[in-house]
């Protein structure tokens, strides 16, 4: 069959990927070493042999403690160089990056460090790779609001070096009212906008990122179908869903791929894209997730049409700059 070559080399956008979620284990060990990080894993094969989570707080109890390896303007630049390749040899021409400021500054790295190598690593991209790489600053929800008050505070002298923001971490029990003050001054500073929901939390979430966040995309949102009426809403308003296939089993979402609702979700006409998310800690960049989730769907070139299509569509980059993609 020719779908997995064209899965593989027809031109898409990534709009859902956490940067410190692509720290490889080698690259974790790497860095540990250079900076004289001390880790509680012995070896590679023994963090690789921790990556079997039960829901997402276990994810992030690992995820968190393997970027703590991450000190120094160039630890941060390698860790998206490596990222970034991998999007030149899988045909990702845009990707939209999330990185967690909170996670590097509670441990006293400065915030001008960690965005320093990440764009760095995003202007080398854009000449030397082709790739269009630009960057989210993500609040951490189960922080409080004076935390990404204080966050948003620390980014503004850089404010030239980011898009948007987003909202992710622990989703239930930190629902999207918590942030409504914070989002209503990005939106006021003219940052696009994005929150995680409906990933593990109910379908209140999800209403409550577009009426009171004010997104414009929503990160996740699988749990949208058990609420009629949003799937409704959803459609109407073109939304786009930045659905993450892989991560959603490995964070048992879904038990098993063959089980995960994407392909109702497009037959409900919803703007579904396809995402790696933690690419270093889910078993795959995002080749592997089309790849994955194609064969276990049943699905075929139209579907890949669409998802490509509606990435690139539903990427904040401008129009100009999308008409020399699609
Ligand atoms: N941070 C990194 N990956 C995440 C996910 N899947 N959900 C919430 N927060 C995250
Ligand atoms: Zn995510």
């Amino acid at each position: 069959s020719r779908l997995p070559s064209l899965l593989q080399t027809m031109p898409k956008a990534e709009l859902h990927m956490h940067i410190e979620g692509s720290l490889e284990p080698e690259l974790i060990f790497a860095l540990a070493q250079r900076n004289g990080v001390q880790l509680s894993y012995p070896s590679v094969e023994a963090l690789r042999a921790a990556y079997a989570f039960t829901d997402l707080q276990s994810f992030l109890d690992i995820y968190y403690a393997g970027a703590s390896v991450l000190l120094k303007e160039d630890d941060f630049h390698d860790m998206a160089w490596a990222y970034l390749q991998r999007c030149q040899a899988e045909h990702v021409l845009c990707t939209e990056i999330f990185f967690d400021p909170q996670t590097h500054t509670d441990r006293g790295v400065p915030f001008e460090v960690v965005i320093q190598g990440l764009t760095r690593a995003c202007e080398r991209a854009r000449t030397e790779l082709g790739v269009h790489a630009s960057l989210i600053m993500c609040f951490l929800r189960h922080l409080s609001e004076e935390s990404a008050l204080a966050t948003l505070e620390q980014s503004l002298p850089f404010r030239h070096l980011f898009i948007g923001v987003g909202l992710d971490s622990s989703e239930k029990g930190h629902p999207p009212e918590k942030f409504a003050r914070v989002f209503a001054r990005c939106k006021a500073l003219g940052l696009r906008l994005v929150a995680h929901a409906g990933e593990e939390g109910p379908p209140e979430y999800i209403h409550n990122a577009l009426d009171v966040l004010k997104v414009e995309r929503i990160d996740h949102g699988v749990r949208c179908l058990e609420d009629p009426a949003l799937v409704q809403r959803l459609a109407a308003e073109g939304m786009a869903l930045t659905v993450c296939p892989l991560s959603n089993v490995k964070l048992c979402v879904f038990q098993t791929l063959a089980e995960h609702n994407l392909k109702q979700l497009l037959d409900a006409g919803l703007k579904v894209t396809i995402n790696s998310d933690d690419p270093a800690y889910f078993g795959g960049y995002l080749n592997q997730n089309f790849l994955e989730t194609f064969e276990a769907l049943k699905l075929g070139p139209r579907e890949a049409y669409t998802l490509a299509r509606n990435s690139f569509e539903k990427s904040f980059a401008s129009d100009d700059q999308k008409a020399a993609w699609v």
